[in-house]
């Protein structure tokens, strides 16, 4: 019968385990996990960066999201040895309580959230959406978002502060 060790031990083996080195938030990290780590698992349980949340952890909420490189990517979905050199962006790299990002501080005007859950996939993809299109049409916004899910039902507030944080707010 296989251990679970012994599973973990073949995982590692088959993953690549051993030194990775990722940039987050601008800081070079090193770290020894297998390269075949959801990159959602090593930014919560290794760096302890609790903004990207696990929702349904097969691509399909976004809760998870990060920027990687400047657009949004699903961290439950990419492997940590995938972005290795590339820029990861988490919500806490965007901005902070006591000087929050643009799209964060229209979040909190537009006080758009009920749990809130659903609140950094949300914010991470309309960051990524004002880089590239930085005044958005409201369609534009909804497309963006179309496959971030809120199941409290948010979205009108969600849109306006996206809105907002455009300088397009009424
Ligand atoms: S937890 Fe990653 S998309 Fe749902
Ligand atoms: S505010 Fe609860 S899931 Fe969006």
């Amino acid at each position: 019968m296989t251990t679970p060790e012994a599973a973990q031990r073949i995982g590692d083996a088959a993953g690549g385990r051993g030194e990775l080195r990722l940039t987050v938030n601008g800081a070079a990290v090193s770290l020894a996990v297998a390269r075949t780590t959801p990159l959602l698992y090593v930014l919560r349980n290794d760096l302890r960066l609790n903004g990207p949340k696990f929702g349904c952890g097969l691509g399909e909420c976004g809760a998870c999201a990060v920027l990687v490189d400047g657009r949004a990517a699903r961290s439950c979905v990419v492997s940590a040895g995938s972005v290795e050199g590339r820029a990861i962006t988490t919500l806490e790299g965007l901005g902070s309580s006591a000087a929050p990002h643009p799209v964060q501080q229209a979040f909190i005007d537009e006080q758009a959230a009920q749990c809130g859950y659903c609140l950094n996939g949300m914010i991470m993809t309309a960051t990524a959406l004002l880089r590239r299109i930085p005044q958005p049409t409201e369609t534009e916004i909804r497309a963006a978002l179309r496959y971030n899910l809120c199941r409290c039902g948010a979205h009108v507030e969600i849109v306006r502060a996206v809105q907002r944080a455009a300088g397009l707010a009424a």
